[in-house]
């Protein structure tokens, strides 16, 4: 199951991609906003990050208007590892070097045919677990625990 969150900047390719993710029968939950109107990314790149972190929800995908906001805010949640991307390769690699748990898009960056290729990527990549990669997403966790 997918976290999914936007703000209004977002909005717009969130609902894209919800429709993409229907044609897929991948199933999702919207933690909002729920409407195009001005609100602010922090509580929705917060929220879903806790969602994912928390193990509910196995991995999350945020909207703003560049995918920078949010995924600051996201990443400010333990166990959080969200990347933005505007490109399939980082969507990629994201996952198999960096197992990036969250995605972030930016609505006013990517065009919605992109979008669909770079969260296909995204979601269709496995980490490469038990060499050098998991090293490194391990030093990052023990950074985060003040122990790196
Ligand atoms: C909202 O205007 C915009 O600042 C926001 O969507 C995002 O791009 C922030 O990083």
């Amino acid at each position: 199951m997918i976290a999914i969150g936007s703000d209004h900047g977002g909005f717009e390719l969130k609902e894209h991609i919800k429709g993409y993710l229907d044609a897929q029968g991948l199933e999702y939950r919207d933690f909002g906003c729920h409407k195009n109107e001005r609100c602010d990314y922090p509580e929705y790149g917060a929220a879903v990050a806790k969602a994912v972190t928390s193990g509910e929800y196995e991995k999350g995908i945020l909207f703003c208007g560049t995918g920078a906001g949010i995924s600051i805010a996201a990443n400010k949640i333990k166990g959080a590892r969200c990347v933005n991307c505007s490109d399939v390769y980082t969507a990629a690699l994201s996952r198999q070097h960096n197992n990036a748990n969250m995605l972030a898009l930016g609505g006013r960056v990517v065009g919605p045919g992109l979008a669909e290729l770079i969260v296909a990527a995204w979601l269709d990549t496995a980490f490469e677990s038990g060499g050098r990669h998991e090293t490194r997403v391990d030093m990052i966790t023990a950074i985060e625990k003040n122990e790196g």
